[in-house]
């Protein structure tokens, strides 16, 4: 699939899954285009613990109690940065931003693979999710999980969100007054 379609095409999926695994080559494509995203000085910051053993992958979907995506998932794409992000330029941190990074070209290579997830985050930072589910991940103690990617082949149709216009969202040489 070509970069810009797939870039058109991506969208968060909550939807059912079809009860087909992810061959583990996928993962490792889908995971490679994250180690390929760009980092802060170069840091390559983000680890990533690929979950596709049935049972840990039921144990995390049986967490969900809506998002269909995650309750059906047949892997799961952990994210982990360091709780306390040490400086790697001038005392600046870009943990957030290098997870961001890296989530965004997973998600595109997940949509061009044909599969579909959705950036689960903030559902992870409410009553003590990220740590469960890191505990689970043995996870060493300075690590914590940031971002979880639910994958699976998509068995419904999900019209995605509509997005702005350009003109509303960006200008060329200087922000447009009245903007
Ligand atoms: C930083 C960040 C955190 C997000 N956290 C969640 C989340 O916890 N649960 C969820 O279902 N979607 C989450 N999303 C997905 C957004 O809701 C989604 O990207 C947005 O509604 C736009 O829809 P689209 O992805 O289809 O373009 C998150 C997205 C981002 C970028």
């Amino acid at each position: 699939m070509d970069l810009f379609e797939a870039i058109k095409k991506r969208h968060s999926y909550r939807g059912g899954f079809e009860d087909k695994p992810v061959p583990r080559a996928h993962l490792r494509q889908i995971v490679q285009a994250g180690l390929d995203a760009p980092s802060g000085c170069n840091a390559q910051t983000p680890r990533f613990v690929i979950v596709d053993d049935p049972a840990l992958v039921r144990t995390l979907a049986g967490m969900h109690d809506r998002n269909k995506a995650m309750q059906q998932a047949r892997a799961f794409i952990a994210c982990i940065i360091d709780k306390e992000p040490p400086a790697v330029y001038q005392g600046m941190s870009f943990q957030i931003e290098d997870c961001a990074a890296a989530v965004e070209n997973m998600l595109l290579a997940i949509t061009a693979l044909g599969y579909g997830s959705v950036w689960v985050d903030g559902w992870l930072r409410i009553d003590g999710r990220a740590e469960i589910i890191g505990n689970m991940l043995g996870l060493p103690a300075g690590k914590c999980l940031r971002v979880l990617l639910p994958i699976g082949l998509p068995c419904e149709e999900i019209k995605p969100p509509a997005k702005k216009p350009f003109d509303q969202r960006a200008w060329f040489n200087a922000w447009e007054q009245g903007q």
